[in-house]
């Protein structure tokens, strides 16, 4: 099946005429920083969560950095060190201390349990990242959060759309979302803050942009339209009205991508060797969107499998290793001493195969075929 010269990359932006002819619209617009366009995505990206305020900023980063310096938080806050590095290095900038709590191996998200024997009277928040598509509990998270008075912050970037319940990522605690090209919705580079806070809404728009509280887009229609006063010291997060106009028409097309990717992930489940890999598992009550589809290898050097994917033209690669934990300079941190066993084995065993709603049935049987020949022949 399929030729030396075949090509599955890890992903590919879902993009087309409908995002091209909007990013036409905005550069004849001449208006290419912040602008109409925001406003658009923004109130698309409401809508679909069920939240009441959204910020698109540059990146999920600043989102995540926003979520703690905007709310605050000086203490410790607990997260994952199975996680993009994004996720801790927002704590940090943001002035407040990592406290690393340990994942469930199936779902690689935060175990509750992990979380709340971590909690001490420092503590501020929970940052529950939602691993590859899948919600961490954040029925039990919530729970724990209110218990203790503990702000939630949910990186949210690899799991838009996916639901616990009724309820979307997003919509239990500070949001934070990315649009980087590998997640299920993208605007090349950017982010989005999401809140039920209307303070924390206008505080958090205001410190993405200078520190002023209204946008030049929104003092153009002003009698003093020059005058701009900060009432934060802040950054530059904002997302261009470019990247935005991509974000609205993404917005319009994110459940039928979900839905391509859940496609994806069923028929790998049918096809994958459950002997060589433990497969994705979506825990009843969930929506697993498939940001990534990731399985744990089982018996087999992980390295050389990779090897042999590469040969065949499958990018596949593995999300994460090293752990958060482990890197330079977290290792330097208290928070690091603490056992994090399910993180260590989840970081030497996991493995990501390539997942994108335009991939073919053919696609993902070429990487299904490969990926159990390949496994078969590492085996240690
Ligand atoms: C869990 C997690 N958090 C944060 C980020 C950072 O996103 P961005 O590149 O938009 O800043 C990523 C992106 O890879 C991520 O996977």
């Amino acid at each position: 099946m399929g030729s030396a010269a075949r090509k599955v990359p890890l992903c590919i932006p879902d993009m087309g005429d409908d995002e091209i002819a909007a990013a036409a619209e905005v550069i004849r617009s001449g208006w290419l920083a912040h602008g109409p366009k925001n406003h658009d995505f923004e109130e698309a990206f409401c809508h679909f969560l069920g939240v009441k305020h959204a910020v698109s900023v540059n990146s999920c980063a600043s989102a995540l950095f926003l979520a703690v310096h905007a709310s605050g938080i000086k203490g410790e806050v607990i997260l994952p060190s199975f996680t993009f590095v994004a996720s801790a290095n927002a704590v940090v900038t943001g002035g407040a201390q990592c406290v690393f709590a340990d994942v469930d191996y199936e779902t690689c998200n935060l175990n509750p349990a992990a979380v709340e024997a971590a909690i001490t009277p420092r503590t501020e928040a929970i940052m529950a990242v939602h691993y590859g598509g899948q919600v961490a509990d954040m029925e039990a998270l919530a729970k724990i959060a209110a218990r203790h008075k503990l702000l939630l912050i949910e990186d949210s970037a690899e799991a838009i759309g996916a639901t616990q319940g009724e309820k979307k990522t997003g919509a239990w605690g500070l949001g934070c979302f990315s649009f980087y090209p590998t997640k299920n919705l993208s605007t090349g580079e950017g982010g989005m803050f999401t809140t039920a806070d209307q303070a924390l809404a206008d505080k958090c728009r205001a410190i993405a942009g200078h520190g002023v509280a209204s946008s030049t887009w929104a003092r153009e229609k002003k009698e003093k339209p020059w005058l701009r006063a900060a009432t934060y010291a802040g950054f530059n997060f904002r997302m261009s009205n470019l990247n935005a106009a991509l974000g609205a028409v993404q917005m319009k097309k994110i459940e039928p991508m979900n839905a391509a990717r859940r496609k994806h992930a069923a028929s790998y489940n049918l096809k994958l060797n459950k002997d060589l890999f433990d497969l994705p598992v979506e825990r009843p009550g969930f929506t697993h969107v498939y940001q990534m589809y990731t399985v744990k290898a089982k018996g087999f050097d992980r390295t050389l499998f990779l090897a042999k994917m590469r040969e065949k033209g499958i990018g596949a690669t593995v999300h994460f290793d090293p752990a958060v934990h482990t890197q330079p300079y977290y290792a330097e941190l208290a928070a690091s001493k603490v056992p994090l066993p399910v993180t260590d084995r989840l970081t030497a065993n996991i493995l990501t195969l390539p997942i994108y709603p335009q991939m073919s049935e053919d696609d993902v049987a070429y990487v299904a075929e490969h990926a159990n020949a390949a496994a078969a022949a590492c085996r240690t």
